[in-house]
């Protein structure tokens, strides 16, 4: 792969299917976040409810070969937790991008930006999303981890012993055209001495 090929599909991710299902919580595991059993099974609910639709990203040339080359996934949500009307709705006007993942070894090709933009295709169609949505909203986090001095902002990497990203994931978003709202914290990390640390997100959307 070079750094010009930019080109991916989208593949619905069958959770049913006992190597695919293997290989999503292998992709979750290296991702570091939302991958125990439990979380898996409630997406497999979520999808028969047709509030789910999880795709894997494709490799060109790959999608007919009995070994597909996934280099990632995505998933396409009528729903969130907490439930949050701006960022989800049932009856898809408004659908939120979750589980977005790129494997290191594919990262920086284009693929995650081509993988959001067949996403936000297929967000206005039947049967994933719906000619109703009007906008495609998630959380990323606050760039204020990247570029605030202090211990709860850019210090915050060290002290759950990791280094500082290279770079900023809602400024990512913000490239291909996803503005913020709001911003609010939303989870934790252990820190390596015991204590913990807020992580804020910033809610962004994009008008379709
Ligand atoms: C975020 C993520 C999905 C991006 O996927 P990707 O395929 O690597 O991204 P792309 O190659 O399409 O990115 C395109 C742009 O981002 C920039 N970019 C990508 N990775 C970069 C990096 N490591 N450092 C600096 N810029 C980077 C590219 O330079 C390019 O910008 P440009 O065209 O202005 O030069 C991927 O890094 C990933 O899976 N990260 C971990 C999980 C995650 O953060 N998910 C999102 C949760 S909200």
């Amino acid at each position: 792969m070079t750094a010009t090929s930019q080109k991916c599909d989208l593949e619905p991710i069958n959770l049913h299917d006992t190597d695919q299902f293997a290989e999503i919580q292998r992709q979750r595991v290296i991702c570091g976040w939302h991958y125990s059993e439990q979380t898996l099974q409630e997406w497999k609910a979520k999808q028969q409810d047709g509030l789910k639709s999880l795709f894997w990203i494709i490799l060109p040339n790959s999608t007919n070969s009995n070994n597909p080359i996934r280099a990632g996934h995505i998933s396409l949500d009528a729903y969130c937790d907490p439930p949050e009307l701006d960022l989800a709705r049932a009856d898809k006007s408004v659908l939120a991008i979750s589980a977005f993942f790129i494997l290191p070894e594919y990262r920086a090709y284009g693929l995650g930006r081509r993988a959001m933009s067949l996403v936000e295709e297929l967000a206005i169609r039947e049967p994933y999303g719906s000619i109703n949505c009007r906008s495609i909203a998630l959380t990323a986090l606050s760039k204020r981890h990247i570029y605030e001095e202090g211990p709860e902002w850019r210090g915050m990497w060290e002290r759950i012993g990791l280094s500082v990203p290279s770079f900023s994931i809602q400024e990512w978003y913000e490239k291909i055209g996803y503005v913020s709202w709001k911003e609010e914290p939303l989870y934790e990390e252990k820190t390596l001495d015991g204590g913990v640390v807020t992580l804020w997100e910033a809610f962004m959307k994009k008008m379709l």
